[in-house]
């Protein structure tokens, strides 16, 4: 399965594995990851689930959709490598991805 690594707003590292097919948010939740709390529980509706991507991996975890853009307006201290973890799916080219959380969200 592929490994995904977060890193908290304090630099600390997790890696956890991830099934194919599931998103990084239901890698995050299913893992007790720290700072990402996905209160709509995956919908795209809530922006508690954003995540930075780190630089190599951003042409392999996609463009945001329209709908995604919207929610970030609502995430807390957006960059360019911003997304919502709960659109972004989990394939083998993902192995190794590491993406950082905010130190909050909303
Ligand atoms: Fe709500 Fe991702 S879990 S937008």
């Amino acid at each position: 399965m592929p490994k995904i690594t977060f890193v908290d707003s304090l630099g600390e590292s997790r890696t956890v594995e991830a099934e194919i097919g599931s998103t990084v948010m239901e890698a995050a939740i299913r893992n007790a990851i720290p700072e990402i709390t996905a209160e709509c529980g995956g919908g795209c509706a809530c922006a508690t689930c954003h995540v930075y991507v780190d630089e190599p991996f951003l042409p392999l975890t996609g463009k945001a959709s329209d709908q995604e853009e919207d929610m970030l307006d609502f995430a807390y201290k957006v960059q360019p490598n911003s997304r919502l973890s709960c659109q972004i799916v989990v394939t083998q080219e993902l192995d190794g991805l590491t993406v950082r959380t905010p130190e909050r969200q909303g």
